[in-house]
Parts: C-alpha cells; sequence; structure tokens
C-alpha cells in the first residue's frame, strides 16, 4: 500500500494583531475586568490576530493553501483532494473546500469541510491520508481554517481572551515511502456540553446560543489524559517510542496543557513547538499554523519523526504521526 507524504506547508495570519494589554483595555471600557497578567500565567497566550470583518475563513484557508502549493513546487491542477477543517465555515453550504477550491482555480477532485472543532486538522489529515492510501486521490490539499473571534461573546472574559484567526494548510503526496506512520482518532460524544457553540438556524432564525460555551476545567483535564493515551497509541501502532520523536506539534490551547502533556510523555520542552503565546487559540488551524511556524524557521527537518496533536469539542481528539 502507498504512503501520503507531507510535501509542503503554508499558513496565513490576519493582519491585526491585539495584545493582552490592547484587549484587557478595549473589555475595560465595557466594565470587563482582565489583565495581561491574568491571561498569560492561566494560558502562556500573548496575542491573538483578529481577522477584520470583510476576510472570511476561506480568504485565510486560500492564502494558506497558496503558500503551501508554492512550497510543495507543484501546479495547482495536481490536486485532486480538498479536505478543510473548520467550525467557522463561510457559510452553511457551499462548503468552504469549494470555495477555496474555486479560488485556486482548480477544476476537478473532490473537496469537502470536516468538522471537530479543534482537533479538526488532524481529522482531515487522516481522512486525506486514508484516500490516498486507498488510492482514490494522488494529491491532497489539507486545510485548517478559522475565524473562531466571530463566535466569541465579548461579554464573556472566561473565553473571549483565549481564541484568534488564522489558516494552516499542507500538501500530501502519494509516495513509496513513509510518510503519515500512523493516525489515531477519537469522540466521546456524551462529553459535547463541556465546549460547544449551539446555535443554529430554524425557518430564518437564528435559535439556540451562537457563541462559544465552555467548562474550562473539565476541558482542561480530558485534554491532557487524553492527549496522553492518543500519544501512546500511535506511537505503539507506528512502533517508535514517544522519546524517539523528534518534535511534538499538540493543539495551541494553553501552555499548561502542553507543558503537562509533554511531562506525561517524558517530551522534553525544547522537542514541543509552542506558539499559542502569538496565535492565541486558532481551533482547527492552530496544528498546521505551529508546524509551519517551526518548518520555515528550521527547527522542523525532512527525516524527522514529528508528532501532531488535536483536542476539542465534541469531545474529539487525536494524533497523527509523520515522517517528513
Ligand atoms: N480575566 C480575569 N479573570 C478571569 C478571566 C479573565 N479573562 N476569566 C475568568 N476569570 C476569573 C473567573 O471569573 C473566576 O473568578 P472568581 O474566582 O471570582 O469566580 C476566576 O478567574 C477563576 O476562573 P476559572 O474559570 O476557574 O479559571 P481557571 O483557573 O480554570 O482558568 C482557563 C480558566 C484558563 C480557561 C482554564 O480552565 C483552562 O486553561 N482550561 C482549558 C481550556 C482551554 O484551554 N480551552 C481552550 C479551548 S478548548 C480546546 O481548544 C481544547
Amino acid at each position: 500500500m502507498p504512503f501520503a507524504k507531507i510535501i509542503g506547508s503554508g499558513s496565513a495570519l490576519p493582519e491585526n494583531i491585539v495584545s493582552n494589554d490592547v484587549l484587557a483595555d478595549q473589555l475595560a471600557k465595557k466594565g470587563i475586568e482582565t489583565s495581561d497578567e491574568w491571561i498569560f500565567t492561566r494560558t502562556g497566550i500573548k496575542q491573538r490576530y483578529i481577522a477584520a470583518d470583510n476576510i472570511k475563513t476561506s480568504d485565510l484557508a486560500t492564502e494558506a493553501a497558496r503558500k503551501a502549493i508554492e512550497d510543495a513546487g507543484i501546479s495547482a491542477d495536481e490536486i485532486d483532494l480538498i479536505v478543510l477543517a473548520t467550525s467557522t465555515p463561510d457559510y452553511i453550504f457551499p462548503s468552504t473546500a469549494c470555495l477555496v477550491q474555486a479560488k485556486l482555480g482548480i477544476k476537478g477532485g473532490a473537496a469537502f469541510d470536516v468538522q471537530a472543532v479543534c482537533s479538526g486538522f488532524v481529522y482531515a489529515l487522516t481522512t486525506a491520508d486514508s484516500y490516498i492510501r486507498a488510492g482514490n486521490a494522488k494529491c491532497a490539499l489539507v486545510i485548517g481554517a478559522e475565524t473562531f473571534t466571530r463566535i466569541l461573546d465579548w461579554n464573556d472574559r472566561g473565553t473571549c481572551v483565549l481564541f484568534g484567526d488564522g489558516a494552516g494548510a499542507m500538501v500530501l503526496k502519494v509516495s513509496e515511502e513513509p510518510g503519515i506512520l500512523a493516525t489515531q482518532l477519537n469522540a466521546d460524544g456524551s462529553l459535547h456540553t463541556i465546549l460547544r457553540t449551539e446555535g443554529a438556524i430554524h425557518h430564518g432564525q437564528v435559535t439556540g446560543d451562537p457563541f462559544l460555551r465552555m467548562d474550562g476545567q473539565a476541558v482542561f483535564k480530558k485534554a491532557v489524559t487524553s492527549l496522553e493515551d492518543s500519544a501512546l497509541k500511535v506511537c505503539e501502532k507506528a512502533s517508535i517510542r514517544p522519546e524517539d520523536i523528534d518534535w511534538m506539534v499538540p493543539h495551541q490551547a494553553n501552555v499548561r496543557i502542553i507543558n503537562s502533556l509533554g511531562r506525561k510523555l517524558g517530551i522534553p520542552e525544547e522537542k514541543v513547538v509552542v506558539t499559542v503565546d502569538k496565535h492565541a487559540n486558532t481551533s482547527a488551524a492552530s496544528v498546521p499554523l505551529a508546524f509551519d511556524v517551526a518548518y520555515k524557521d528550521g527547527r522542523i527537518k525532512e527525516g524527522q519523526t514529528i508528532l501532531l496533536q488535536g483536542v476539542g469539542g465534541g469531545f474529539t481528539w487525536g494524533s497523527v504521526l509523520v515522517k517528513l
């Protein structure tokens, strides 16, 4: 059976950077108290990128995709599969993947969205890997893209300080050599209430609560235990010891979750990519954005073994182990 190999990476961030201090000043005008000190000590976040109102998820996704295609050195026509992970699509339908396909001028092949919130990118990567390994695609564009700040309640200081906007993309190509070594996905729908956005459209009216709501402590505990379990399972599948991993690229929600996970797995901090300080939590975009930063600055190199991990609403979590 062939493998799927990552041959290109790209990312995109909106222009507008909002530091914790600026956000705290903006919230103070509404009578909501927060501070850089509170946000940073609990999460590791220093700033986030916030998209202007005229920027859609598909715009950020297309920019990241163009850079990944250029990095891969392929022509966009070679792409026969687009899998895009988002919880903040441009529309209910058509899918954001189809909109990106049109913006890239690609005709033919399959294009669809997957929705697994902050686990979205590892779900999308696993889907594309399965298509390629089964012979159903040769060259896939996998994207995680969000305008997550659009679903935040800016009156809820417990959540509005945590998130940002952005996009990351990878190009996968069929290969005789590995490639994606192993994947491991999970969901526990009984935990759907701990992280949710329950708004919907019924007969032309928005019903329910259209803002993100979270039980932060429940999410924290579940994130650490589930990611540890998934990391061990994916390593076992690929017959690789956690200590042999060159880089861990976990979902960027909170530096305390990341550090706690690294300690449990025995992976030292210097092998863990952290971008939550600059990007905040960009949901499905966080893993490919973090990967792209470390790949472009030369830390992540060809031949290395990389563990990518996502966790989020659903509740969902999973891992992808990659030989670059
Ligand atoms: N600024 C100042 N004070 C705040 C803020 C804020 N932005 N937000 C909450 N507080 C206050 C609360 O009102 C509360 O005050 P009280 O004691 O007077 O009632 C106090 O701080 C403690 O609130 P908690 O919610 O208990 O704070 P906690 O220490 O649990 O930290 C946090 C909250 C950072 C969200 C933490 O639970 C956490 O890290 N959870 C993990 C969840 C996460 O990272 N989610 C991201 C999305 S999910 C994902 O991507 C997997």
